[in-house]
């Protein structure tokens, strides 16, 4: 079945992850019953307007993987499905999003339920819209999608967030520079796969629509605007025809409550004229929930951008954590098989990855998903001079608060990189985990209850050390063994006896370790030499 927004709902609905909200309920508390809710939330009477309002459809990985129907750790192969085999979109005549179109006086912006979300915000934000466009300059043919925000300020007139050297800025400079507009259509209920594909750092000229459509597996429906020469979403929810005006990044706007869950600052923005809103005949309004239905989405695309990158390096990635505490933005973990310098190339693929601003590599035993594994494996694999590489001066994301900030010019960035995979240069032995002795012979559960009357016996006869004794100086004259090894080996004889055979060994002068700390004799060739001594 073709994966729609009105699917999406269902399917949300029918594993408990929708909830329907009947009673009368103030545009104002939507944002905060969102945040309070464990589940996404239609409110089917705003009151003041005809029009129910949907929000937090993607904030968690669970309603995540519902829409995107497959596990969340499986989102990132479909991204890459995506980007390897694009679908480029339909085009026809019409759609569902045309059944009622509005132009000129009939824009009311005011009509439609956009709600306020944060405190400081600087008004009620569309938050949901797929932005298309095309390059003024027509010098890459494809359609350009992204998702952007945009302030209502007027009937007819919005803010867009253009801060971020993106791809609509470039297009947007293109058009100013010749004093011209920009058209853009911003489609605001679509499934997720257009979401995401669209949030997907993709190169200039790529089409975002076509990895849509390879995510899906078949072509995404678009259809013409009426007002600007662009198409649209056949199936959104609502379309909103548009141009950005040419008056450069001139206009004071926000603040607004971003994925980096800050407040954003003041951002100085262009306009945005709307010339016409399309929708559906009974339409639903999608208010994405900031922050988190940003930084969720987020995590598969820039997962599939690390694992491209550093495959590209020629490293075999084993796992990757695109961290929500980097706000599913700035930080990976990545767990490799490393040859000698992978760990070093890795991070050079993953830091060249846009945004990526940390990033860690580890050796493939280290759970990638486990904060307290990634440390250790900083703590004991990590030597600073040698390990933690930094750049600077890369291309940043200005919306991260710890930049430096310089009036007029767009910020670069740092970025560090930890290699914390085992240095070539270290014993391998130094690194065997603790493995607890006849742990696999075991289990807690024999042991609990009562004791039975003819348990607690003695095992092994105590028999005679010195036979023992000379029983284990063969055994240890032809290969050493570990402690383990011989109480396995002797196990009938008992645990006290064998250590008191080795005592004898050992008070006899002729007992002595390997490097591994295995048992042999001290003149054999076994025999581990004292530090400083051939
Ligand atoms: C919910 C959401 C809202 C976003 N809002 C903005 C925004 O207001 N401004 C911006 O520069 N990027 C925003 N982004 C990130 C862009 O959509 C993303 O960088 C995209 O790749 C830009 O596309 P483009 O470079 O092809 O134009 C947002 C992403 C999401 C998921």
């Amino acid at each position: 079945m073709t994966a729609s927004f009105r699917q999406l709902l269902n399917d949300l609905k029918t594993a408990g992850e929708l909830v329907e909200i009947e009673k009368p309920v103030d545009i104002r508390y939507i944002a905060a019953l969102v945040d309070q809710s464990e589940t996404a939330l239609l409110f089917k009477n705003v009151e003041g307007y005809d029009i129910p309002v949907v929000s937090g459809l993607t904030n968690s990985r669970d309603r995540l993987a519902i829409a995107m129907g497959c596990d969340f750790s499986a989102i990132e192969g479909k991204v890459r499905a995506g980007l390897d085999g694009p679908i480029e979109p339909n085009f026809v005549d019409s759609g569902p999003v045309r059944d009622v179109v509005m132009e000129g006086d009939e824009v009311d912006l005011f009509k439609l339920p956009v709600p306020l979300f944060s405190v400081l915000d600087g008004g009620p934000m569309i938050t949901a819209g797929i932005t298309l466009s095309r390059d003024p300059d027509g010098e890459h043919e494809n359609i350009n999608a992204g998702v952007y925000r945009y302030l209502v300020r007027e009937k007819r007139l919005t803010g867009i967030d253009i801060v971020t050297p993106n791809n609509l800025h470039r297009y947007a400079k293109k058009a100013f520079a010749k004093g011209e507009p920009l058209p853009i259509s911003i489609n605001i209920g679509t499934h997720p796969y257009e979401l995401i594909a669209s949030t997907y750092k993709a190169a200039i000229g790529t089409s975002e629509m076509g990895i849509a459509g390879g995510m899906r597996g078949e072509a995404l429906d678009l259809t013409a605007c009426k007002t600007i020469d662009l198409p649209c979403i056949a199936d959104a929810e609502f379309v909103l025809e548009a141009e950005i005006l040419p008056v450069g990044w001139t206009q004071p706007e926000g603040r607004f409550g971003e994925f980096t869950r800050l407040m954003g600052g003041l951002h100085w923005n262009p306009q945005v004229r709307i010339k016409a809103i399309a929708h559906r005949k009974k339409p639903i309004y999608y208010a994405l929930h900031m922050p988190w239905e940003n930084i969720w989405p987020s995590s598969p695309i820039y997962e599939a951008a690390v694992r491209r990158a550093v495959k590209e390096a020629g490293v075999q990635a084993t796992a990757v954590n695109i961290t929500p505490g980097g706000c599913c933005h700035w930080h990976a973990i990545i767990a490799i098989k490393p040859h000698p310098g992978d760990g070093k190339n890795a991070l050079m693929a993953a830091l060249s990855v846009a945004d990526m601003k940390h990033a860690v590599v580890v050796d493939e035993d280290i759970d990638v998903f486990d904060g307290t594994d990634v440390e250790w494996a900083i703590a004991t694999r990590v030597q600073a001079s040698r390990d933690v590489m930094i750049v600077t001066g890369a291309r940043s994301k200005p919306l991260d608060p710890s930049l430096s900030y310089v009036p007029g010019k767009v910020p670069v960035t740092d970025k560090m990189g930890i290699d914390a995979t085992i240095s070539d240069d270290v014993p391998r032995e130094r690194f065997h985990r603790i493995a607890y002795a006849y742990a696999d012979q075991v289990a807690l559960d024999d042991y609990l209850g009562p004791a039975k009357t003819d348990q607690n016996e003695p095992t092994g006869d105590g028999g005679e050390p010195s036979k023992l004794a000379d029983a284990i100086r063969t055994e240890i004259t032809e290969a050493p063994k570990h402690f383990a090894e011989l109480t396995e080996q002797f196990e009938s004889d008992g645990f006290q006896s064998v250590a008191r055979a080795l005592g004898l060994l050992h008070a006899g002068g002729g007992l002595w370790q390997d490097s591994e700390g295995r048992y042999c004799l001290r003149d054999s060739t076994f025999a581990a030499v004292p530090p400083g001594q051939k």
